[in-house]
């Protein structure tokens, strides 16, 4: 389970066997101007949990989605004129917007925690570009750390934090910003920073001409009303770790099976993995949640799944799912 790592400059060469590794969907750490990302394809459900498996990420949380330019960007994303504006101004660059997901985008749910909207960033580092250009389909890329550690800015880090877990490093040398890209919700007529980053608040409310929000950095905490909500859940009740049905207590459920499982009793079954893989169950999990959620049943039952590797962060995500729902604020 360790490949060999291999550390490339800059050449042609360096540059199509990234490609063609990320096609092929494989994990592939490359430099942009802000931090190294630790980019997979975004449209290969499989090849973005291998990101979560590398990173050994405890929760399933959106990623951001990188594109060569801004009309490779529109193919994904519902661009209104504030996002063009700041486009305009700040692409190729530090700044990642929140939009409305194209209704036809096939960006994987993975990579959008099955949220109606996407995020998007342009970045400036030409050995990223040219990488987005070559593989010619959107890579999602978080930063190419482990979990917990501090984000890289070299090859080095890379290779310290992650060099037993993926198989190929791009060095573009040390990297400019040194701290990750800005985020700006736009999917809602307020303008929202969502994390501080290389370009600032005050850069962004110029070029827009209107206030901008900051929201709520802790991220324990729950929101405040009207706050943007980044989890997305299910209409239906969720139940966990339902090891039998028993629908004169629950009613009708859907099961979300994994592995041996007992599926019997219950209205209908999906299955996050058969085989009981959990790198398998992480890929499906948001287009089954999504799949499940149907009117004609009374509940989603999840099957039990071991907290180890990935099913950590599928029964946080679960939890999340499962947790009592605050009423919608009214308008
Ligand atoms: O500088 C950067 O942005 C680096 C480099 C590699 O490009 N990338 C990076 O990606 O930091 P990532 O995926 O770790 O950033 C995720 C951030 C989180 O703050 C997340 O909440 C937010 O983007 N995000 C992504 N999709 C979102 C969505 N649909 N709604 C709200 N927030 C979203
Ligand atoms: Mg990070």
């Amino acid at each position: 389970m360790s490949p060999a790592l291999t550390i490339r400059p800059y050449s042609e060469g360096a540059l199509s066997q990234a490609a063609a590794k990320l096609r092929a969907g494989e994990l592939v750490a490359f430099p942009t101007e802000t931090v190294y990302g630790l980019g997979a394809d975004a449209t290969n459900a499989d090849a973005v949990a291998g990101i979560y498996a590398a990173k050994q990420r405890p929760s399933f949380n959106p990623l951001i989605s990188h594109f060569p330019d801004r009309d490779a960007a529109a193919k994904h994303a519902v661009f209104d004129a504030r996002a063009d504006k700041l486009a305009g101004a700040f692409w190729p660059g530090a700044l990642t917007l929140v939009l409305p997901r194209q209704k036809d985008s096939n960006v994987c749910e993975l990579v959008t925690a099955g949220l109606p909207s996407i995020a998007v960033r342009v970045p400036a580092h030409p050995m990223a570009r040219e990488l987005l250009r070559a593989v010619g389909r959107p890579i999602a890329a978080p930063s190419a750390n482990r979990s917990g550690r501090i984000s890289p800015t070299t090859a080095g880090h890379v290779a310290h934090s992650l060099g037993d877990a993926i198989s190929m490093i791009l060095d573009g040398g040390p990297c400019g910003v040194g701290l990750e890209s800005t985020v700006i919700d736009l999917t809602t007529d307020r303008v929202v920073m969502l994390r501080p980053g290389g370009i600032t608040m005050e850069q962004v409310a110029e070029v827009l001409g209107c206030e901008v929000i900051m929201a709520e950095t802790d991220d324990t905490a729950p929101k405040s009303p009207g706050m943007l909500t980044s989890h997305y859940a299910p209409g239906l009740p969720v139940r966990l770790d339902a090891k039998t049905a028993d629908s004169a207590k629950y009613g009708n459920e859907i099961l979300l099976a994994f592995g041996d499982c007992n599926t019997r009793g219950f209205d209908a079954v999906l299955w996050l993995s058969r085989t009981g893989d959990d790198r398998e169950a992480a890929a499906n999990l948001f287009a089954k949640l999504h799949e499940a959620d149907q009117k004609r049943f009374d509940g989603i039952a999840i099957a039990p799944i071991p907290d180890s590797g990935l099913g950590l962060a599928i029964n946080d995500r679960m939890k999340r799912a499962a947790a009592p729902r605050a009423p919608h604020p009214s308008p």
